[in-house]
């Protein structure tokens, strides 16, 4: 499969209660690089095997959450493309100028029926992962440092009208839904699974009355060995465990959903799908999430907060 399009998310801004905790959390337990700060405070760090200069950027705010969700597309042509594509669909879209964000070029922006910002971007400075560019090694000694995702992989947004904002990532963007979760009457979708590659998602959005919710960011593992080892890590360092270590049915991940310190949820995440986009979506009941391990594929049992908490 040619990559071409929309390639993946590339950063998340996301809002801490306190920037020294946040910082401590995403870098010294999370074990991600800090690459950067800029003049609004900002702080911009890295997964270890991740190639351009920042994935996840922390803002101090009065209340947590996310700010926005960026994708890196192909080149400046698709952006530029993309852009025209949205305000043919009716979005209205606004240009965000180059280095607003450091090393990141201009980024076009646009609001979801969910109430998501959803950013496209074309250009990042790369940074590189210490393995080298030619002879690399397989692993640079940044990947044995805390918890060390190899990248961002994913978010779960929760908000409103998330049929709308399955069409316009998939007849728009180009995303295909790869597995989805129905409403209790089984006549909507209660949550969407959309990939723009052959992971098992680069977003999913969740039904939810809130507009512009955060349910989770998550960080890709090398292994179930290493997520197991993630769950170490959280409890010396005191992490609040949300769900986990255990294996979703849905996209067969196998997971933990823990809290930063603002009580952002994130997730370390080991991908189990190769789906293409031919691949029918696979479905799931709403009853089926529970009593089917859609959501906890080992205990089979309702976690509460899955549905309710959100930042
Ligand atoms: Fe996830």
């Amino acid at each position: 499969m040619a990559m071409t399009g929309v390639l993946r998310p590339g950063h998340v801004q996301i809002r801490v209660l306190d920037l020294d905790e946040g910082v401590r959390h995403y870098r010294d337990v999370m074990g991600m690089e800090e690459t950067g700060r800029d003049e609004q405070g900002r702080v911009y760090l890295k997964c270890w095997d991740e190639i351009d200069h920042a994935s996840v950027v922390l803002r101090q705010a009065d209340r947590a959450g996310l700010d926005f969700i960026g994708f890196k597309v192909l080149n400046v042509k698709t952006l530029n493309q993309l852009e025209a594509d949205l305000k043919e669909y009716g979005v209205k879209t606004e240009r965000i100028p180059a280095r607003e964000m450091l090393e990141t070029g201009e980024r076009v922006r646009f609001v979801v029926a969910s109430g998501h910002t959803i950013e496209l971007y074309a250009e990042k400075a790369p940074h590189g992962n210490g393995c080298g560019g030619v002879n690399p090694t397989p692993w640079s000694p940044q990947s044995e440092r805390g918890i060390a995702p190899r990248r961002l992989d994913h978010a779960l947004l929760y908000g409103p009208n998330i049929e709308e904002v399955r069409k316009l990532f998939v007849d728009v963007l180009g995303f295909t839904l790869v597995e989805h979760i129905l409403t209790p009457d089984g006549k909507a979708n209660q949550v969407i699974f959309l990939s723009c590659s052959i992971k098992s998602h680069d977003i999913a959005f969740g039904e939810f009355p809130e507009p512009g919710k955060l349910h989770h960011c998550s960080f890709l593992m090398d292994s179930w060995d290493h997520v197991l080892r993630a769950g170490d890590i959280m409890s010396m360092h005191k992490v609040p465990v949300d769900i986990g270590p255990t294996r979703h049915g849905v996209t067969r991940g196998c997971t933990i959903y823990a809290f930063d310190p603002s009580g952002n949820r994130f997730e370390t995440f080991k991908e189990d799908r190769t789906p293409y986009p031919d691949h029918a979506p696979l479905t799931w009941t709403f009853d089926g999430l529970v009593g089917e391990g859609g959501l906890d594929y080992v205990q089979r049992k309702l976690h509460e907060t899955f549905l309710t908490v959100v930042s």
